[in-house]
């Protein structure tokens, strides 16, 4: 707590400078930028009354209201997208000693879901231009034991290979699993993208295209893999009330650090006020590769409230995204670095703006709040980020984790 207050007190005092100086105080935020009083106003009423947090009513309202906008026919809501991820490897009736396909350039947690459930994941290189697998490289991965691919939609573009990946597996019998963590709301050919393979999941994470600070919802359209989703779903515990009234504190932390206008100020007062509740994202021992105890779990009543909220404003936060690409769209023409492709018939949400820079520019982000005002992002760090474990064979990963950067897809 002491080292806090003084690295609190340093900032302030620089924070103080940069006013007196005239330069800016805070940049926009890299995560929770959706979040706003009204989504603090619903956190604060769930702490005071404190009803019945057990009750689904309305995660199940959340999720029928998911499913509709989704544009799919089932929705299950857990308490983070590596958790539907598992709700659709087990949906899908992957098993110990299957081999599933995936881009070598993603969150440890994906391999993780997939490992946790005893299936080898077989990484594949991605493309230079979305980030998502290279369609022509994967049927050199295919084996006998291969099951199923899982294509993924990074930084809210659609994925270049949408189709031939389809195609691909659908040619060897695989199924076909959509991380959209990164899209949700993308488009292609006028459907949302999730709707194409055999399930999908999405996050609405604190860094995420909305958010509920923790959380994820799986997707299918087949009644089947339904069956078995809902399965998964029933045996997933709610999580206990300590869990829950972290998880409310810190939709309020949140919008205090990184959304209010004031954060550079009412962010530091919320970091002393919130410093026991604070949750993370990933833990060290995910990193590792272990199984948390309390992974798995399905979603509470309380956050289900917020993702309700939320989902009335992700249609507005998304055109805002669109319209801000316009501006890094310029910023490449002027720099001649190559813009994100987005492929015909798309829509992306662009959650980041991605943009292969040159290497030092990537270990070294500062130039971009002199120069652009903004904090770059660095996803991902690794090829399987943040885990420094090597994922041979992958190029072009290799290359985007070593020059891809990404500017934030909302501003203020
Ligand atoms: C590409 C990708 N897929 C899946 C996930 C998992 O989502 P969640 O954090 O909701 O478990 C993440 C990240 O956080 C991600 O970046």
């Amino acid at each position: 707590m002491l080292k806090l207050f003084a690295h609190i007190g340093i900032r302030q005092a620089k924070n103080i400078a940069k006013l007196i100086l005239g330069y800016p105080v805070s940049y926009p935020s890299l995560g929770s930028m959706t979040l706003d009083k009204d989504d603090v106003i619903i956190a604060r009423s769930w702490l005071k009354d404190r009803p019945d947090w057990n009750n689904n009513e309305l995660v199940s309202e959340y999720e029928k209201q998911f499913a509709l906008w989704n544009g799919s026919k089932y929705a299950f809501a857990f308490m983070g997208g590596r958790v539907a991820l598992s709700a659709c490897i087990h949906a899908l009736d992957l098993n110990s000693g299957d081999e599933v396909i995936i881009p070598g350039y993603t969150c440890v947690v994906v391999p993780n879901a997939f490992q946790f459930a005893g299936i080898k994941p077989v990484y594949s290189d991605i493309e230079l231009e979305t980030y998502g697998l290279d369609a022509s490289l994967i049927e050199d991965k295919i084996t006998q034991n291969t099951k199923a691919v899982m294509l993924h939609h990074l930084y809210g573009l659609v994925c270049r290979d949408y189709e031939q990946i389809i195609n691909i597996a659908r040619k060897h019998n695989l199924k076909v699993i959509e991380d959209c963590a990164h899209s949700t709301g993308a488009e292609y050919k006028g459907i949302k993208v999730g709707n194409y393979g055999d399930a999908a999941f999405y996050s609405s994470e604190q860094s995420k295209i909305f958010t509920t600070i923790q959380g994820g919802i799986a997707v299918t359209n087949n009644d089947v893999i339904a069956e078995k989703m809902r399965e998964y779903y029933n045996q997933a515990p709610i999580p206990d009330d300590i869990w829950i009234d972290k998880q409310l504190n810190n939709v309020i932390f949140n919008y205090y650090a990184f959304k209010h206008p004031q954060r550079w100020l009412l962010g530091d007062i919320a970091r002393l006020k919130y410093s026991r509740k604070q949750l993370i994202s990933t833990t060290h021992e995910e990193e590792c590769g272990i199984q948390p105890v309390h992974y798995g779990r399905k979603m509470s009543s309380p956050i289900a409230a917020i993702g309700i909220n939320q989902l009335k404003k992700i249609d507005h936060y998304n055109s805002i995204r669109r319209k801000n690409a316009l501006r890094w769209d310029e910023w490449c023409n002027e720099k001649k670095y190559k813009k994100p492709v987005v492929i015909d018939n798309s829509v992306p949400v662009y959650l980041r703006y991605p943009v292969m820079v040159e290497q030092q520019k990537k270990i070294n982000t500062s130039w971009a709040s002199k120069e652009l005002g903004v904090q770059a992002g660095v996803w991902f760090m690794s090829n399987i980020h943040p885990a420094d474990r090597p994922v041979n064979g992958c190029p072009n990963a290799d290359k985007a984790v070593k020059q891809c950067i990404n500017f934030p897809g909302l501003l203020k």
